[in-house]
């Protein structure tokens, strides 16, 4: 990551993270700018803040307890008042995301389910006008019989490809799955090509996140802007 990449990330993250008040829970996302957002928090807590943290991957569960960020788990509570969480491709107008290029987006996807309010923290080179247009769609998947799961995806336009460590050995999520990442042709649709991947046998769940975004904080060069979903409420 560059410097001046570094700088926009923090922005938008410290823009996201001075919206949480005391007494909230926050779903703490994954990746390198939900990270510099949890760092943010982390100097809130030290300063007094008194929030309860649900981290979205192993990785963020430790940065947050190296911080003194109090976790809980969604076992302990139903509804999560904020989550804030980086994406991969933010989609101008409809605020639809392609998220999971880190690996952890079932987790990241359970998360903003519960969560009443979804503030996504990118800098501007993550806005496209089509998702899927240069970003592959991340399919998590069941190990057994992956190869079945990715001829299914072949089937819908997809060209699935196995996602790798760099010694070679499949990726294994949080949740011990695979991931397929999905290249498409354009397609007009994400939320129909969603509809699509949500029906396919094998797959535990796909990095299309349609209807959970409630606004997203994006740094540019030009200063910080916020784009605020039509279709929910906050
Ligand atoms: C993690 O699984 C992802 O969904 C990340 O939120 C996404 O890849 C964005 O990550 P960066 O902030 O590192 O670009």
């Amino acid at each position: 990551m560059t410097q001046d990449e570094n700088r926009l990330k923090a922005a938008a993250a410290e823009s996201a993270a001075a919206l949480v008040t005391d007494g909230m829970l926050v779903g703490l996302g994954s990746g390198t700018t939900a990270a510099l957002a949890v760092n943010a928090l982390g100097r809130r807590v030290r300063e007094g803040l008194r929030i309860v943290g649900i981290p979205t991957s192993e990785n963020t569960a430790a940065q947050a307890r190296a911080l003194g960020i109090p976790l809980c788990s969604l076992t302990e509570i139903s509804q999560i008042d904020m989550a804030i969480d980086g994406a991969d491709e933010v989609e101008e107008g409809s605020l639809h995301l392609i998220k999971g290029h880190g690996g952890a987006l079932l987790r990241e996807k359970i998360v903003a389910n519960a969560s009443k309010r979804l503030v996504i923290v990118v800098d501007e080179s993550k806005l496209v006008r089509h998702l899927a247009q240069k970003f592959p769609v991340p399919a998590e998947v069941i190990p057994f019989g992956w190869q079945a799961t990715a001829r299914q995806l072949s089937d819908l336009g997809a060209k699935p490809s196995l996602r790798r460590n760099a010694d070679g050995e499949p990726f294994i999520s949080d949740g011990g799955h695979y991931i397929l990442d999905c290249a498409f042709s354009p397609t007009v649709s994400a939320a129909s090509l969603a509809r699509e991947l949500d029906h396919i046998v094998g797959l535990v769940e796909h990095g299309l996140f349609i209807g959970f975004t409630s606004e997203v904080h994006i740094a540019s060069a030009g200063g910080l802007r916020v784009l605020r979903s039509q279709m929910t409420s906050v």
